[in-house]
């Protein structure tokens, strides 16, 4: 038994990932277990802990700010954990990492002008370009037996055209896990470089890397020219309410209109929550993150043992890194709503691929930072519908359908 197998207790209905309403907007009921939403169902490391109740009983909340600490502590930590030198002057500080990149998409591109994602993405992209009044240009990743890789030529010709300025790369990748190595890394950089295409780079779940992987940051591969990283504690310690984004780059002429941008806007310094919890997380949390990676790897080594023995119909993306994975379901012959069915009827609650790519039809994502447990007994249900789902449709009788909802979350971070 670890402090991961056991669940917070009751957790409350304003959760996103547990509030009854999303819950039945997306899964046509309330009554599933909530593997959806990318935080985690598990509390926090002690010293965060401790941290934010030192904070809450001194009882007073004069201003206070901290962002050197912040930096040094974030650097630090990289240093340690990916063995990348960052110099602490070249941050900034920001409420989160999507308002890291709507900011940087517009000091980057114009209005109209287009900006790359690689699809299968995490949804919020999307929203992210076509809100700053940017138009998206999709370039699909390569499914070679389901592992997922950039597709080179695909880059080369949409990179090449004159509206792309900037692309939005994610590394690790959510939803695919994929931890994109170095010479990959390499290859993206040259034909960016060669278009005069920024690269932002969302490595958000930096931290979240499994054995046999090694996370590269695009700091390691180009630190100067076009690119930008961006980051937060969010993923790494559970502090998704809490979080505290930042952006690096050593583009300082790029780094310079950001921090002006973003100053004038007065976002650059976070509440003393996040300020404070953000230092003692990357200071001590060390521990916590190394016990996390192992229960993580071993829900991960269940479930593709499950797959293989039970549900061997459904097919896991090799898991590299992100505790969020990604299953085809094709073989099962279920597609769109009748595969969404099933999650309502299972109370497997898995998001659907499609909000990811709107050809995932036949794929889910899992969020497996949640108790054995609780990931035991959904994929369990999940099996006994499908294999009911599956009897039927060989039967020729069609499967019920769904009031899940059918396309991307209205609202704003999962
Ligand atoms: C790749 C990626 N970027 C950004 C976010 C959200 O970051 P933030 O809450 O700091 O805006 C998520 C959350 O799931 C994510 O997976």
């Amino acid at each position: 038994m670890t402090l991961f197998d056991i669940a917070p207790a009751k957790t409350g209905d304003t959760f996103v990932r547990h509030d009854p309403k999303f819950l039945d907007m997306v899964f046509g009921t309330d009554q599933v277990t909530p593997l959806w939403v990318a935080d985690m169902d598990f509390a926090v490391a002690a010293p965060i802990q401790e941290e934010l109740s030192r904070l809450a009983d001194r009882g007073q909340f004069a201003y206070e700010f901290n962002s050197k600490g912040v930096f040094a502590a974030i650097s630090d930590w990289f240093r340690r954990r990916h063995d990348l030198i960052l110099d602490v002057e070249k941050f900034e500080q920001i409420p989160g990492v999507l308002s890291a990149i709507a900011l940087l998409i517009r000091e980057l591109t114009e209005p109209g002008d287009s900006v790359l994602m690689q699809v299968p993405a995490y949804h919020q992209f999307a929203k992210v370009i076509s809100t700053a009044g940017r138009k998206i240009v999709k370039s699909p990743l390569r499914n070679i037996d389901g592992a997922y890789e950039m597709d080179y030529a695909d880059l080369e010709e949409k990179l090449s055209a004159a509206d792309v300025k900037a692309m939005i790369l994610c590394n690790p990748h959510n939803p695919v896990g994929r931890v994109w190595r170095r010479d990959e890394l390499e290859k993206l950089v040259e034909v960016a470089n060669r278009h005069n295409v920024t690269i932002i780079s969302d490595e958000i779940h930096s931290d979240i890397i499994y054995t046999g992987h090694r996370f590269t940051s695009l700091m390691a591969v180009d630190p100067k020219i076009h690119v930008s990283v961006i980051g937060s504690p969010a993923k790494t310690f559970g502090m998704h309410s809490i979080s505290n984004g930042y952006i690096y780059t050593a583009n300082e002429e790029l780094l310079d209109r950001f921090k002006k941008t973003a100053e004038s806007m007065y976002l650059t310094h976070g509440n003393a929550f996040t300020t404070f919890a953000t230092i003692a997380a990357y200071e001590k949390g060390d521990v916590w993150v190394d016990e996390l990676l192992t229960y993580l790897e071993a829900t991960a080594a269940w479930i593709d043992q499950f797959l293989e023995e039970e549900l061997p119909a459904v097919k896991m993306s090799p898991v590299e890194g992100t505790y969020q994975v990604w299953l085809d379901c094709s073989a099962t012959g279920l597609a769109g709503d009748d595969l969404k069915a099933t999650l309502g009827q299972s109370g497997f609650g898995a998001t659907p691929g499609t909000w990811f790519d709107q050809d995932a039809t036949q794929f889910i994502r899992v969020n497996i930072a949640a108790p054995r447990a609780e990931i035991e007994k959904a994929f369990s249900q999940f099996k006994s519908v499908l294999d009911r789902a599956m009897d039927a449709r060989a039967q020729g009788i069609a499967p019920a359908g769904s009031k899940a909802c059918a396309g991307a979350s209205t609202n704003s971070c999962c």
